[in-house]
């Protein structure tokens, strides 16, 4: 491309000038890479992907139908801004029988083109330049990319395994604490898989309270649980002083291209939200808000689509604790996140490997074993494995767990 002036213009958040000139490649596009060169190496060989983050599945009939309905109504055609009564009803009515909550549904809930845009908007709403955000790593990012967008400062609260993956709250600095305003969490976590207790988010409140931040609950993978009931951080006593949380029809109801969820809880924060929300996008879609509110009808939906993610879960944990991986079925999710061997090595006397990374590992599991993970080394070296990878049925899926037993059982690993 030649150079042009528009290469000076780029705002200094995206790189000012150097905007595009960087030659580093990034995680997800170094896994493309390499899946593609190993899928060329070998030609007829099955490559499992289990680094895919989403859903291997269509949605619900009940869904489709709902939005092929209201598709044709006249009346849905046009800007639905923050949104009519139907999906805040629904969501009313979700939280109240699958959460435990109780919530006004016209000044405590507002949609969302998903978590994702929700994420991306909120820091419009408290970020000053100088603010910090407290985000735990490994982790979603985009609250915190936004926030620097601003001007703000992320602080990192890694998620350690001897701490089941929680932040420690007490290892914040106190001058970091002086300056921070939000706290990010997301229980069921991406990508540990770890679940929040009552007393983590009971000491979350207390904490907020103590130091007055706004805590912003990213329930991304809300219902997807394995044992128990789904637990919303707005089930907190006291949460609905501190924050909100924002719910998504697209891990939970199979729906991620739909671009759906919501956001709930302090009503200060949710008007907050909607007013910046009504200066960014125009609401999505009515079709697709009544056919989400379709969904959170039905959380029936969510509890079979767990069933499946337990059934697979059950069998990669049982075939990567053969191989020697610390693994322990997560009580949510659909991943399976853990630490990366440091050696492999080959049972057919063709020497070792080692690995200096997460991503190391995870690029020798595309190169010499054709499965596709997600490499971690934000707070120790872990790959992120997902039972969303494609298959027919649940007899395919016993065939591929079996063939990945197969590939990883021809070496030793040590940690
Ligand atoms: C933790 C977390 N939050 C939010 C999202 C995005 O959700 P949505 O599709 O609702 O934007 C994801 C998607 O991968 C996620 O893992």
């Amino acid at each position: 491309m030649q150079e042009s002036y528009i290469q000076n213009l780029f705002a200094e958040r995206i790189g000012g000038a150097r905007y595009g000139k960087d030659t580093a490649i990034y995680k997800f596009e170094k896994i493309k890479r390499a899946k593609r060169a190993a899928m060329q190496e070998n030609p007829g060989t099955e490559l499992f992907d289990l680094g895919v983050g989403e859903p291997d599945a269509m949605a619900d009939a009940g869904i489709i139908e709902t939005l092929y309905t209201e598709a044709k109504r006249p009346e849905n055609r046009g800007y639905a801004d923050n949104g009519d009564a139907v999906l805040k009803k629904a969501a009313a009515k979700y939280l109240q029988d699958v959460c435990g909550v109780t919530l006004d549904a016209e000044t405590q809930i507002v949609h969302s083109i998903g978590s994702k845009a929700a994420l991306s908007i909120l820091p419009a709403a408290l970020i000053n330049p100088g603010d910090v955000v407290l985000m735990t790593v490994p982790g979603y990012p985009v609250f915190g990319t936004h926030a620097k967008y601003y001007g703000g400062a992320v602080h990192n609260l890694p998620l350690l395994e001897q701490n089941n993956f929680l932040p420690d709250l007490k290892s914040i600095p106190a001058e970091v604490l002086a300056k921070a305003k939000v706290l990010v969490l997301n229980y069921p976590n991406n990508p540990t898989g770890a679940s929040a207790t009552p007393e983590f988010f009971a000491e979350v409140v207390a904490f907020a309270k103590a130091n007055s931040l706004v805590v912003i609950h990213d329930f991304a993978y809300a219902a997807l649980v394995f044992e128990g009931k789904p637990l919303s951080f707005l089930a907190t006593p006291g949460a609905l002083d501190v924050g909100i949380e924002l719910h998504s029809t697209s891990k939970n109801f199979n729906m991620t291209g739909w671009r759906c969820g919501f956001v709930a809880g302090n009503e200060l924060l949710v008007k907050a939200y909607s007013d910046v929300k009504d200066n960014t996008d125009s609401g999505q879609f009515l079709a697709i808000q009544h056919a989400s509110a379709y969904a959170f009808d039905h959380p029936e939906i969510t509890a079979e689509i767990a069933k499946k993610y337990s059934r697979r879960m059950d069998l990669l944990v049982d075939v990567l604790k053969a191989a020697g991986f610390q693994a322990r079925k997560p009580r949510g999710s659909f991943f399976l996140y853990v630490a990366a061997p440091k050696t492999a090595e080959a049972k057919d006397g063709q020497g070792t490997i080692a690995f200096a990374s997460g991503e190391a590992f995870s690029q020798w599991m595309i190169t010499a074993n054709l499965i596709s993970t997600v490499p971690w080394d934000d707070a120790g070296a872990y790959v992120r494995f997902s039972v969303t990878f494609a298959a027919k049925d649940a007899e395919d899926e016993k065939r591929v767990v079996a063939e990945i037993a197969r590939r990883l059982g021809r070496f030793t690993f040590r940690w």
